[in-house]
């Protein structure tokens, strides 16, 4: 076990120039927000799952590691971006000073974190999945960009605030979004159902269940 921390990580020059090509080429071909913002809040996140549910200090730091690089392959390819992140990750990884144990337990948990070929593989790739997917919001919409015509642009502009809730003693999930009459549930399950259901999964995989509601009711029962 290293004691590379997520601090370590956030001050490495190759992945903070990393994150910022990412979020770079996902600008130019018209995805929301994947910089600092998305990462922090995945990062955040993942840690909060692990730590809330009593997981050891050093999986809860992994969980935040893998949170703030999981993005990364977006600069070579949005098809496929969680493998390519991994790719890219390993050495990158290994150089800063972890364990090589813990690289690939990262490596695997990223390049699993795509709702089209991923799979909850271990309790980081589980948190990973968790809160990356459920990172909707409208801060993520690129206001010079905003098209009331696309989809994932109006959904994410109606999240005006989520919250996050683990319950350790009855085992649940919960996701709370704030949405307002921009968009609508049934459009925020035309583009979220899958990763919705993904971390309906992944929460099984932390012997939890996952509870997903808007302002104030809770829809998949
Ligand atoms: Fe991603
Ligand atoms: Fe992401």
């Amino acid at each position: 076990m290293s004691n590379v921390t997520l601090a370590d990580i956030k001050a490495n020059k190759k992945i903070e120039t990393m994150i910022r090509h990412s979020n770079e080429c996902l600008e130019a071909i018209g995805y929301t927000d994947h910089g600092p913002r998305h990462v922090g809040y995945v990062s955040k996140i993942a840690g909060n799952i692990l730590e809330q549910l009593d997981f050891d200090a050093r999986r809860v730091e992994l969980a935040k590691i893998a949170g703030w690089v999981h993005d990364v392959g977006n600069m070579i390819n949005r098809k496929h971006h969680g493998m390519l992140s991994s790719v890219l990750l390993l050495p990158v990884l290994s150089e800063a000073g972890m364990d090589f144990e813990e690289v690939c337990d990262v490596c695997s948990a990223i390049g699993n974190h795509e709702e089209e070929t991923g799979q909850t593989v271990s309790d980081i790739s589980a948190a990973l999945i968790i809160a990356d997917k459920v990172d909707a919001h409208k801060a993520r919409v690129r206001l010079k960009q905003y098209n009331p015509e696309d989809i994932h642009d109006r959904v994410n502009f109606s999240i005006k605030s989520t919250s996050m809730n683990v319950d350790k003693k009855n085992r649940v999930i919960a996701i709370e979004y704030a949405m307002d009459s921009t968009s609508s549930i049934t459009e925020f399950l035309e583009i979220y159902l899958k990763r919705m259901r993904m971390c309906e999964r992944a929460a099984k995989y932390l012997d939890c269940t996952f509870a997903l509601s808007f302002n104030g009711v809770r829809i998949n029962m």
